[in-house]
């Protein structure tokens, strides 16, 4: 076991783990924070889809030992109020179905707008074509996209986000 002083969601945090435990497992079972979800644990499906320093990594594919003092962001740390616009534009229009691949699905796609404010339909569909939905909510998460889009440019919703 060895001591790794971390920085999530903007609060500095310290776990007691081996240096090869994967980042999926220091958030949840260590830090409680279990919006990142265990789907394949190979790389493969992205439910669970954090940010490293404001890019998307697989928090299964993470060990803890390379993660050092960059800033990690969980579904929990999106946005400080819920309010960020894919936020907003998934219960606007009622995207999910079971939800359990969602969180890492919304960090992928925040990720996409943060790069592009306005990305086209074949971006949405290229960039989110990692994030596995079991149940094939694809095309409700593509329309939701594009009205966080909508949202972010209006101002009717804040931008949200700790990065
Ligand atoms: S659980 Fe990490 S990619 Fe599937
Ligand atoms: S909403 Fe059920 S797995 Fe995606």
């Amino acid at each position: 076991m060895s001591k790794y002083t971390l920085s999530v969601n903007g609060q500095s945090k310290t776990v007691d783990v081996a240096p090869d435990t994967p980042m999926l497992w220091v958030l949840r079972d260590s830090l409680g924070l279990v919006g990142t979800k265990y789907g394949c644990g190979i790389g493969e499906c992205g439910a669970c889809t954090i940010h490293v320093d404001g890019s998307p990594r697989r928090a299964c594919q993470t060990p803890v030992s390379e993660v050092g003092r960059a800033a990690i962001t969980t579904i929990e740390g999106l946005s400080p109020d819920g309010k960020h616009p894919l936020q907003r534009a998934w219960v606007e229009l009622d995207v999910p179905q079971c939800g359990y691949c969602q969180s890492g699905q919304l960090m992928t796609a925040a990720s996409l707008l943060k790069q592009d404010p306005r990305p086209s339909d074949a971006e949405i569909d290229k960039t989110m074509a990692g994030n596995l939905c079991r149940c094939a909510s694809y095309t409700r998460m593509r329309a939701g996209i594009k009205r966080a889009a909508e949202l972010a440019a209006s101002g009717i919703s804040d931008k949200g986000g700790r990065e």
